[in-house]
């Protein structure tokens, strides 16, 4: 199976969280977008959707999904996202797609977070790869230094094409931080949080996954975590 093919797989299988006639958070991403495609065919089951992004918000209402403001909700029974890598504890990295915040936000005010992942996914220890840390734009030099005395070696993120920083649904910039030793993921994002100028690091430890839909050759895995 392709990755695409393992991807729309665990998207498929995440149907089965999906509580009828609720309000239900969505990720951003690749496989977040095989979900909404899948959310689409059964989208008469739920109330509407809290997105994590623009570009998710858009796909949803493409598919006739209404797209609600987290402002308007209390709770939300069940958040489905991918992960750029995840643990065997279900902490994960996300980010890659830059829309770590918004995520977080909704990860924490949902009972339960299925990430949906293919099986490259899967890491014994954190860290291969670089971690997101969203910024506001005028602290980056000032955070960069922070995040170096850490053991990192962040890089700006930039837009292919323009060279330009990527501008996050936030207006935040993006560091993408190699080289860190996530021995204890729950301690750096706690670290991390408390450097002045950076808005949301792409550590979910603290709040990591409670089931990870894995997509493997020999059909999709289901790893739950904590109680
Ligand atoms: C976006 C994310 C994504 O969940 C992560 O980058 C995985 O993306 P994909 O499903 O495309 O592999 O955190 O900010």
């Amino acid at each position: 199976m392709t990755q695409d093919e393992l991807k729309q797989a665990v998207a498929r299988a995440a149907i089965d969280y999906v509580v009828d006639g609720e309000i239900i958070g969505v990720g951003t991403g690749s496989t977040a977008n095989y979900f909404i495609d899948e959310l689409g065919k059964i989208k008469e089951r739920i109330k509407g959707a809290v997105a994590s992004s623009e570009a998710t918000a858009a796909r949803l209402r493409s598919h006739g999904i209404d797209v609600v403001d987290l402002n308007d909700v209390d709770s939300i029974s069940v958040y489905v996202d991918g992960a750029d890598e995840i643990d065997g504890s279900g902490a994960m990295i996300k980010g890659g797609g830059a829309a770590l915040t918004r995520e977080k936000i909704v990860a924490s005010v949902s009972r339960r977070f299925v990430c949906i992942a293919d099986g490259s996914k899967l890491v014994a220890r954190l860290g291969a790869f670089p971690l997101p840390v969203e910024i506001i734009p005028m602290a980056a030099n000032a955070v960069s230094r922070q995040l170096q005395a850490l053991g990192g070696q962040p890089r700006l993120r930039l837009n292919k094409g323009t060279n330009e920083p990527q501008v996050t649904d936030n207006g935040g910039y993006i560091l993408d931080v190699a080289g860190l030793d996530i021995a204890d993921p729950v301690a750096l994002e706690t670290s991390i949080n408390g450097i002045v100028g950076v808005i949301t690091v792409g550590l979910f430890a603290r709040r990591g996954a409670d089931v990870c839909l894995l997509g493997t050759g020999d059909g999709v895995k289901t790893m739950t975590y904590g109680g």
